[in-house]
């Protein structure tokens, strides 16, 4: 701080810095603060965005479903589904179809984002195996034939170990690809989990 007039001039008390009345009064290493008031524009705000906050939060989270971004998104991502169904119409959930499918590399990339945003957190990027079993080897718990992996897909296995996707995942279609793309997993040589389950025979060949 800058004291312009000439100190000898100057009664005692005077020369104290004006603003040191404003330092609070604790000192960390020496160092103090100055009790400056919040700037308005500051205050504002934080009362702003408090208010908004409980606006944001009945609006969204308390009101009418489908507001939340998840939601909408999830909405989208079905109406996306239905769209490029609309080509290949309701898919059965019987053999000839997934190994159908298994074979047809542009709807086995469908196949692929399902497993890639639902089923990676328990069986692994390319399906060695985490919390569920490892599906790329020949040993299965619960499939015998390649339309159970359907099955277990729908309504889940081992109390719901392995969640049943028959309601997330909105359209049937999903079930059939995503089956598609698990059968399709069996022999790629993932490193994951050591064999569970039965030896079970070779998929059928595709009949095309
Ligand atoms: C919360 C973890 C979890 C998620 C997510 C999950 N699974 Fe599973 N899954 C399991 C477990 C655990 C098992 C083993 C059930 C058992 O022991 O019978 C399993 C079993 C399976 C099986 C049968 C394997 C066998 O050896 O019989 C298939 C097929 C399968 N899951 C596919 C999927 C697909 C496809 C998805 C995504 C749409 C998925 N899973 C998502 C945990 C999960």
């Amino acid at each position: 701080m800058s004291v312009t007039s000439d100190p000898v001039e100057q009664p005692a008390e005077q020369l104290v810095d004006p603003q040191e009345e404003l330092l609070t009064d604790h000192s960390y290493d020496g160092i103090q603060e100055y009790d400056n008031p919040l700037p308005g524009w500051w205050t504002w705000l934080f009362i702003g965005s408090f208010f908004f906050s409980i606006f944001y939060v009945v609006y969204f989270h308390m009101g009418a479903t489908g507001r939340t971004i998840q939601d909408q998104y999830d909405q989208q991502a079905a109406r996306i589904f239905e769209l490029r169904f609309a080509e290949i119409g309701e898919l059965k959930l019987d053999e000839a179809t997934i190994v159908q499918y298994m074979n047809d590399p542009k709807w086995l990339s469908v196949g692929k984002v399902i497993y890639k945003t639902n089923c990676v957190s328990c069986h692994g990027p390319e399906g060695g195996g985490l919390v569920g079993p490892n599906l790329t080897d020949d040993h299965w718990k619960n499939v015998r034939k390649i339309e159970d992996i359907a099955t277990v897909i729908q309504d889940g296995a081992a109390n719901g170990a392995m969640p049943a996707w028959r309601n997330r995942l909105s359209h049937v279609n999903q079930i059939v690809l995503s089956a598609a793309y698990v059968a399709s997993l069996r022999g790629n040589g993932a490193t994951g989990k050591s064999p569970e389950g039965d030896l079970i025979p070779p998929w059928p060949e595709s009949k095309q």
